[in-house]
């Protein structure tokens, strides 16, 4: 029996599996745990299974001195410091397949609400500005026949692709025959998938922006700080770019005060890309299959290292 410590309550009965056969302790707080609390929990701990906000960076992992292993509750895991947790060859385990239709589905709603001005034609009806049938009002971008550009075509770019084929989109993406700028200058809709590396930070700033359509709407359900949203900011004022939709942001949560938040054409939602019930529990399922296998001494069914 190991010592685990879960800085979250998570849904469905996963945890139930894990707490049968190891002494588990779990954060019982809405609030995640702060990096003091993380690394009081772990002192004694075998096995952490981590949250998206929890940051295991190296100091935690070296004064962690009986961890054995670490299992991320997400596909993401520019949270952990992945490097020193393999140079003390602690797996680190993630949670791919299970949240990419989800995910891909959140995309193409955040793309239907912008390109269709869903936000301001909702908030119209509750205003009274519903007043008749206006031929010139509420007027949106054609999705049918437009183009998609993805970055990141991996299995939720893939997903996306396969929905807006199904919308009589032409998809484009990223790759050997298809530059970066290139792919920004010929779509309509550019949709982010890529994971959150050094490479990725900050991959679409101004000057990327400027390289998109004045007509362009910018999809991000991937991690915040691929964009520059002080540039993504100014972009949407001086209509650079027609629109944007952030599932993820920079930091999470947005204050309610950045000044992002005052944009036009801008829709912000919580990062719920792989929130369905049925998604989240998966999630969890892996997570636990993760860290038992580790515990007892067998590769894990997702690693990431
Ligand atoms: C992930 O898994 O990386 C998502 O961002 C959250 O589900």
């Amino acid at each position: 029996m190991s010592r685990c410590f879960v800085t979250r309550e998570l849904p469905g009965t996963a945890l139930d599996r894990l707490s049968k056969g190891h002494n588990v302790d779990v954060w019982p707080n809405r609030l995640p745990p702060t990096a003091q609390e993380i690394a009081h929990h772990v002192k004694d701990a075998e096995g952490i299974l981590t949250l998206l906000t929890d940051r295991i960076d190296a100091s935690l992992i070296e004064s962690a001195q009986h961890l054995r292993a670490i299992s991320n509750y997400a596909v993401g895991v520019d949270n952990i410091d992945v490097a020193a947790a393999t140079a003390r060859g602690i797996p680190v385990g993630h949670t791919p397949d299970v949240l990419t239709d989800a995910t891909a589905d959140l995309t193409f709603a955040l793309l239907m609400a912008v390109a269709r001005k869903l936000p301001e034609a909702i908030a119209d009806v509750h205003d009274g500005e519903w007043v008749t049938w206006e031929p010139g009002r509420w007027l949106g971008a054609e999705v049918h026949g437009a183009t998609l550009g993805i970055i990141g075509m991996g299995r939720i770019g893939r997903a996306v692709a396969n929905r807006a084929t199904g919308f009589g989109m032409n998809v484009i993406h990223v790759g050997r025959d298809q530059l970066l700028d290139e792919l920004l200058q010929a779509s309509d809709f550019v949709s982010l998938h890529c994971p959150l590396t050094p490479a990725t930070h900050h991959l679409i700033d101004a000057a990327a922006l400027e390289q998109m359509r004045p007509t362009a709407i910018l999809i991000n359900t991937a991690r915040g700080p691929i964009i520059d949203q002080v540039a993504l900011r100014r972009a949407l004022v001086d209509g650079t770019i027609a629109g944007a939709a952030l599932d993820v942001t920079d930091p999470e949560p947005l204050p309610r005060d950045d000044p992002l938040l005052s944009a036009p054409n801008l829709i912000v939602t919580p990062h719920i890309g792989s929130a369905t019930r049925a998604a989240r529990e998966r999630m969890a399922d892996l997570a636990v299959d993760n860290l038992l296998a580790a515990l007892a001494g067998h590769p894990m069914p997702h690693q990431a290292n």
